[in-house]
């Protein structure tokens, strides 16, 4: 199983490797749910890419992601070991903790190997017209 390539810093200070939006507007959350206008989040474009979401108007931090199989999914971005933030892992279909436990976790957010001993929170995703909800509650 192939780790994200991150050095040695970047795991003991838990740095995860993927970004916030650049347009800090192309998301809102309202009643449990966030929408993310796809056309303003490139950071969505690539296979193996995501997005984090965090920000005191959203109850959790979300990660997420355009998977290897250009499919959408989103994650409670908390490792289930400490509490690190996920990073996708470009042409694997996983997600893997920021950590140096580098716990790694399948797109339905079971445990692949690594420290955590439960399975990550995997939220409902929904697409029409270039939106992307994703249902928290
Ligand atoms: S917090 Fe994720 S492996 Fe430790």
């Amino acid at each position: 199983m192939k780790p994200l390539k991150r050095n040695i810093f970047q795991r003991v200070l838990g740095i995860c490797a993927t970004p916030t939006p650049r347009h800090e507007d192309c998301w809102s959350y309202s009643d449990g749910k966030i929408t993310i206008d796809l056309g303003r989040a490139p950071e969505l474009e690539q296979p193996g890419s995501g997005l984090r979401i965090e920000s005191k108007e959203c109850p959790e931090r979300v990660l997420v992601i355009y998977g290897d199989d250009c499919q959408f999914y989103a994650f409670r971005n908390r490792c289930e070991h400490a509490g690190r933030r996920l990073d996708p892992v470009p042409g694997e279909e996983k997600v893997q903790c920021c950590s140096v436990g580098k716990t790694t976790y399948d797109y339905e957010g079971k445990i692949m190997a690594g420290s955590a001993k439960g399975p990550i929170k995997v939220y409902q995703v929904d697409l029409a017209d270039g939106k992307l909800t994703v249902s928290i509650d």
